[in-house]
């Protein structure tokens, strides 16, 4: 078996499913590879868009509307997005494709070996909705918020930079505020229910999200990466 960086232990599950459909299929061809991040070396978020106001991560975009749409709002910002389910990618170059977005890049696979090739301190926001919840007891394991990446996020975040984590699963809710908030860099910063039981202002629905699979309503868990100490 290959070795992985982070472990063996996938977080995803399948990474193709129906075929995909033709012109999709082709832009995975052919405007993927002009959007792909290259992660063979540090990625220099400058050259990628030199007049970047500030950079945003989201972390299993799945079809990408969240993710294009963030970017169609936001022209000034650089949105990076890593998705290893390539019906997934295939979508969300359809929506980059059809609102002719030029401030995306993309990671086609698993967002740790993303997260490892950012400079420290390099994110403004970070994005987690609606992760694959894993509820059996057994799988727990498998939820992408373990601690090697709560620790690359807090590495990649800045100061005051900004963690939204989504799900409908009540235990996975539960999970990730101990997790997060055992990080004494993330802290959580709701002051009232509604500021995690109401949607926040500039969230915009996904495709999950819609599906109302969980066990609670969506909660919506903002996280700020507190400055270093000292
Ligand atoms: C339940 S889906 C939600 C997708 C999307 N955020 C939404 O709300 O519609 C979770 C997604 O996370 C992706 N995922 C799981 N582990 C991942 C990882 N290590 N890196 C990047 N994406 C991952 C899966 O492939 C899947 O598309």
């Amino acid at each position: 078996m290959p070795q992985q960086p982070h472990g063996p232990l996938r977080s995803f599950g399948r990474i193709k499913a129906r075929p995909i459909k033709s012109r999709q299929a082709s832009l995975l061809k052919t405007l993927l590879p002009t959007i792909a991040l290259d992660l063979s070396q540090p990625i220099d978020l400058l050259a990628l868009k030199p007049d970047a106001t500030e950079v945003w991560l989201e972390i299993g975009f799945g079809g990408g509307e969240h993710l294009a749409t963030q970017a169609e709002r936001r022209p000034d910002v650089l949105a990076l997005g890593a998705e290893p389910f390539l019906n997934g990618v295939a979508s969300a170059l359809r929506h980059i494709e059809a609102a002719a977005l030029t401030n995306v890049r993309l990671h086609a696979g698993d967002a740790r070996d993303l997260l490892a090739a950012l400079p420290k301190a390099c994110l403004d926001r970070a994005f987690i909705l609606f992760p694959d919840p894993w509820p059996k007891l057994r799988h727990h394991k498998r939820r992408l918020i373990q601690p090697d990446v709560v620790a690359e996020l807090a590495r990649v975040l800045k100061p005051f930079g900004r963690l939204r984590f989504a799900t409908d699963w009540a235990n996975y809710a539960d999970w990730t505020l101990e997790r997060l908030t055992g990080a004494s860099a993330l802290v959580w910063t709701a002051q009232r229910a509604d500021d995690w039981r109401l949607a926040p202002n500039d969230h915009a629905p996904t495709r999950y999200e819609a599906k109302k699979l969980g066990d609670i309503a969506p909660v919506y868990l903002e996280f700020e990466r507190a400055p270093e100490a000292g």
